[in-house]
């Protein structure tokens, strides 16, 4: 009976001190369970109570009743207690949560056209390069078989910088020389960028815009390879494999011979409002090089020749998604960009 009373009394103290310890939620339900659940402590003591006398009923009964209501009034008030702590405390919270109808960002058009050009050309193993905007004369114009007194210059609406020879470049050919005096031959380029034109903008021209640049240099390139790089690229990127090209005379000062490619309407057979119901679609400009154009940069066109083609990053982009305005493209309407 004494040991039963001095039992009641240890497991109090240790049971609030335990209750008391505990310093969140989840330690606080183990310490209940462990001495005021269906197979704790208190639970075991009360099995014990039945098998007692009366007498020893009437003075157990009302200790262990204390036992049980101090407890559970101690686990309460510590309850509460974490309880709130839970609810007020976060001082620190984590910013990567997820929150519902937040505004994401996506990547551009500009990047998304870009990869995919890219990936084409280096599989087909190009090499992916980079040139300057802010670009000379040289480069832009006299390296490309352009002279001062010719008149494609005036088909440039250059803008010009106030350091006479620099100006922001007018279409990314600039890059052209720059690879052939960094690079050996044999060697294939693919360089996009942005290119600036001082013109009046409407829904098919801007001021600033963006072009990629294909180039192949080797021994005995002919026009079929360049045929052949220009469908298969075409194919990819528009991801059609029975897309077809032709071809027209072009001239551009720096390929000899020069052509414009037309790829067939990936989106009909018998015309439809993008080709303007005629099947074709203009695509690049391209040509072999011109042995100027070797030579001013030190390749001797004796030994090597090779192609290059010119695209318009905006148009491909237009025709592949339908987008009826170049402005778009930097413009700040969310509607837009975050279609891509
Ligand atoms: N640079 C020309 C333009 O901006 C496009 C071009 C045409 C690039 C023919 C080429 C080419 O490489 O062979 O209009």
């Amino acid at each position: 009976m004494k040991q039963l009373i001095t039992e009641i009394q240890t497991i109090k103290e240790q049971c609030l001190s335990a209750l008391q310890q505990a310093t969140n939620l989840d330690a606080l339900e183990r310490t209940r369970i462990s001495f005021m659940g269906r197979n704790g402590s208190i639970a075991t003591l009360m099995e014990t109570l039945k098998s007692k006398s009366v007498e020893e009923k009437r003075i157990l009964g009302p200790l262990l009743n204390d036992l049980k209501t101090s407890c559970q009034a101690a686990y309460d008030a510590q309850f509460d207690r974490l309880s709130k702590k839970t609810d007020a405390a976060p001082q620190s919270f984590d910013v990567t949560a997820y929150k519902p109808n937040q505004l994401y960002g996506s990547l551009h058009i500009y990047t998304h056209i870009i990869e995919q050009l890219s990936a084409i050309f280096t599989t087909m193993g190009y090499t992916i390069v980079d040139g300057p905007e802010v670009e000379t004369e040289h480069y832009n114009f006299t390296a490309l078989n352009i002279p001062h007194d010719h008149p494609a210059r005036d088909m440039h609406d250059t803008f010009w910088l106030s350091r006479h020879d620099l100006l922001l470049r007018t279409h990314t050919s600039s890059v052209q020389a720059h690879a052939m005096q960094q690079t050996k031959p044999p060697f294939g380029i693919f360089a996009p960028g942005r290119c600036y034109r001082n013109e009046a903008t409407d829904a098919s021209h801007d001021f600033m815009f963006t072009q990629a640049e294909g180039m192949f240099v080797d021994k005995n390139v002919s026009m079929a390879q360049l045929l052949a790089t220009s469908r298969a690229f075409l194919q990819a990127f528009f991801e059609k494999k029975d897309l077809n090209i032709r071809v027209r005379p072009g001239y551009f000062p720096f390929v000899e011979p020069g052509v414009e490619i037309d790829a067939t309407c990936p989106f009909c057979k018998n015309g439809c409002s993008i080709c303007k119901k005629t099947g074709w679609i203009e695509l690049l400009g391209a040509g072999l090089i011109h042995p100027n154009v070797l030579r001013e940069s030190g390749i001797d066109p004796e030994i090597y020749n090779g192609f290059a083609l010119g695209m318009g990053i905006e148009r491909l982009a237009m025709i592949k998604y339908g987008i009826n305005d170049i402005r778009l493209f930097h413009s700040s309407n969310l509607q837009f960009l975050s279609q891509f």
